[in-house]
């Protein structure tokens, strides 16, 4: 069963001078690639922290098919954070101490329901490094690893937060098709942040942010592959 995920009006000032969110109003479709595009502090990580339960919304709230998860008690939140989402960053925030196998599964939920190691590392091209350590990887393996974390314990929404922020054109790009793969696989629905107009490109779905506001709104009807696209130069968001 799909879970549908749904932003009502959220509002979010970090102090009382500024407005960081203004009223943003999201549903998200199950088993779809979204991206939410934005230049550098339009409010991308503030709504994707509110909509992951990390941070509370000054006004308006998170729908998880009809739960508010901004206002529901620990234990519930704590499923919600564990079991149907997960979060990827720029950082990838493995634990040097431990190997790739062992990073990947720390990221096991609670509840059983999980996907077994050996598809997620063959999807992801991972199986030459599970007894590695961090310290052994390129940033693009060290992403993939992240991703098998993050999926390990088959969420229904995956959040990835400038994702690729931190890699070069070839490792973004490949980063970006197995996250395509990954949902397409598991049925997991992608919330990807960015200020890449490229990653846009390959999405179902365009969310376009600007000074907290969703000024745009777009169903590609012309996805393009990852792999096909000539990311060059990184050009600025604009509306
Ligand atoms: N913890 C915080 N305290 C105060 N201001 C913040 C905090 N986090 C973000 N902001 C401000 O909120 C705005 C939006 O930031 P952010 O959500 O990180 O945008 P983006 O992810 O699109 O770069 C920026 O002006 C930023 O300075
Ligand atoms: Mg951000």
């Amino acid at each position: 069963m799909g879970i549908e995920i749904e932003a009502k009006s959220i509002c979010k000032n970090y102090d009382e001078y500024e407005k960081v969110l203004k009223g943003i109003d999201l549903k998200i479709e199950s088993n779809t690639f979204n991206v939410l595009l934005g230049q550098s502090g339009s409010g991308k990580s503030t709504l994707i922290n509110i909509m992951s339960g990390l941070l509370k919304p000054t006004s308006g709230e998170t729908l998880i098919n009809s739960i508010n998860i901004n206002t529901v008690d620990e234990k519930t939140l704590a499923d919600y954070r564990r079991n149907i989402i997960s979060n990827i960053y720029q950082d990838y925030m493995l634990l040097p101490e431990l190997t790739v196998r062992e990073n990947i599964e720390l990221g096991n939920g609670t509840d059983g329901d999980t996907i077994p190691l050996a598809s997620i590392t063959e999807i992801l091209g991972l199986d030459e490094f599970i007894n590695k350590y961090p310290s052994q990887l390129s940033g693009g393996q060290k992403q993939r690893a992240a991703i098998a974390r993050a999926i390990i314990k088959k969420p229904k929404i995956l959040f990835c937060d400038e994702a690729t922020g931190a890699l070069d054109e070839e490792n973004s790009k490949l980063v970006v098709k197995l996250l395509h793969d990954i949902k397409e696989k598991f049925g997991i629905t992608i919330i990807f942040a960015t200020h890449n107009l490229k990653i846009a490109l390959t999405a179902d779905r365009v969310i376009t942010i600007k000074d907290g506001l969703i000024v745009k709104d777009v169903k590609n009807d012309k996805v393009l592959s990852p792999m096909e696209i000539n990311w060059g130069i990184e050009e600025p968001a604009d509306e």
